[in-house]
């Protein structure tokens, strides 16, 4: 008899202790944070999901990298171990540490945006789209039909719609758009993965109107085995090498390595354009650091040298992708509006569903992350009109697209059981919400709100 279950595939060394509180003391906690997540101490968190990044426990194995850091101001090892790692999956030539993604995307923008310009993406991550606005640039997502609903299946909902980027592109003019960068996986839409069909496509129209053709790729392995999984042809093929191939395609890529490297602080810019990298390095050098370590120690380098080569164990991925599963299909069982499949980092509940209740302007998804950190001490996400909304000229709320709760998973992190506990609060929450309530936004920054706004019950 084959055996089934799919274990962790670790064990633990060391742990961290989860501190307990009433649900009366959170109820207070949340007020006092104005009812906004981000406000709130992780001490009084018994499950911290809202993100995946930087939350990663790291291995023995960068633990003990972190001992052999080199801490050089100019030509440390860790640098070129770290640079030789990022080769070898990449292929880029000129490879460039910075502290985090927008610290990457800080630099890049500034290098190619600018008033008049537009970036053209399956979905542009928060950050991405504010360095890019925060440039003078505009921001265009186009993706495709089936990632618009949250609530049916498809393989492949984080591609771009590819019919609707060559209009794009004549409409703007293509002298106008500094590059196309697709996110993979699509964070901003469940953590869905792009299709290496979608990939080619994307980058072949790209190459007909020479328009630089990048890579958001922080969650670059887990959506290498969704390919290995999904997309015919790949079955029998290495994540390295599927990744290799996705990274061909690119000129370039902008990578967060506290997802997909297991990393607590990192990033890196690749990129293949001598020109464009003279002018990042130089920025490099005036915000984050020297160019051999960025705005990293290189302890940080070591750490994400390793992470990066264990992201793409099989067993790792097998086991990852299993648990957003394992978590998806108990919350369908019940009934809870939660998006299929499964994405790669993350559960993500459909607000809009949860809470038909509950309009846009009075934030369904922010109300849903309050009732679950009351309910369970459980820190989820809103990814819908508080983090995406814009005002027109009435400062009306124009909605977000979708409304939804992400629950995102730390990396080797959390076990079974504290999934388990983590679908049977939602299930409770689900029972009870017709007692749920609007959100009202009391104050607010002109950009990336959702981390700062104080909000209160309507
Ligand atoms: N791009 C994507 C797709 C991301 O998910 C993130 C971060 C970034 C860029 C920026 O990277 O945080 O290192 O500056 N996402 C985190 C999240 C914050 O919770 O999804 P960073």
């Amino acid at each position: 008899m084959a055996i089934k279950t799919i274990i962790e595939p670790f064990r633990i060394k060391s742990v961290e202790p989860i501190y307990f509180n009433t649900k009366q003391e959170r109820e207070a906690i949340l007020q006092k944070a104005s009812y906004n997540v981000f406000g709130i101490a992780s001490r009084d968190v018994l499950i911290d999901l809202l993100t995946d990044s930087g939350t990663s426990a790291m291995s023995s194995r960068q633990w003990g990298g972190i001992m052999e850091g080199d801490e050089s101001y100019a030509g440390s090892p860790s640098f070129y171990r770290f640079e030789s790692m990022v080769k070898r999956i990449t292929g880029m030539q000129y490879i460039i540490p910075t502290h985090q993604g927008r610290a990457s995307e800080k630099i890049l923008f500034s290098a190619v945006g600018g008033k008049g310009k537009t970036i053209i993406s399956n979905t542009l991550f928060d950050t991405t789209r504010a360095n890019i606005e925060f440039s003078g640039s505009t921001g265009i997502d186009l993706l495709c039909t089936e990632g618009k609903d949250p609530l049916k299946a498809a393989p492949f909902k984080g591609n771009m719609d590819v019919e609707a980027l060559e209009p794009t592109i004549q409409k703007v003019g293509a002298a106008n758009i500094p590059m196309v960068i697709i996110t993979v996986t699509n964070n901003s839409v469940g953590g869905q993965p792009v299709s290496m069909a979608n990939l080619k496509a994307v980058a072949a129209i790209c190459k007909k109107h020479k328009i630089p053709f990048f890579i958001d790729c922080c969650r670059f392995a887990e959506n290498a085995y969704f390919i290995k999984k999904r997309e015919a042809g790949f079955e029998n093929r290495t994540i390295e090498s599927i990744a290799q191939e996705m990274f061909s395609l690119a000129d370039g890529c902008s990578m967060s390595a506290k997802k997909d490297a297991f990393a607590n602080i990192g990033g890196f810019l690749a990129l293949n354009d001598s020109q464009l990298a003279m002018e990042c390095r130089n920025l490099l050098i005036i915000t984050e650091g020297f160019p051999t370590y960025g705005g990293l120690a290189g302890r940080d380098l070591e750490a994400i040298a390793i992470g990066l080569e264990e992201v793409m164990e099989e067993s790792y991925l097998q086991y990852r992708i299993r648990s957003m599963e394992y978590l998806t299909e108990k919350l369908a069982a019940a009934g809870v509006p939660v998006m299929l499949p499964a994405g790669g980092h993350a559960v993500y509940l459909d607000a809009k569903t949860f809470l038909p209740h509950i309009p846009a302007s009075q934030y369904p998804g922010q109300s849903l992350v309050c009732a679950l950190y009351e309910e369970g001490g459980i820190r989820a996400v809103e990814i819908g009109s508080l983090m995406f909304g814009k005002y027109d000229q009435q400062h009306q709320l124009i909605p977000a697209a979708l409304e939804l709760v992400r629950l995102a998973i730390p990396r080797r992190v959390y076990t079974q059981s504290h999934i388990d506990y983590v679908a049977e609060v939602i299930i409770e929450v689900y029972k009870k919400r017709d007692e749920l309530k609007g959100l009202q936004i009391l104050e607010e920054a002109p950009l990336l709100r959702h981390f700062t706004a104080k909000l209160k019950p309507v």
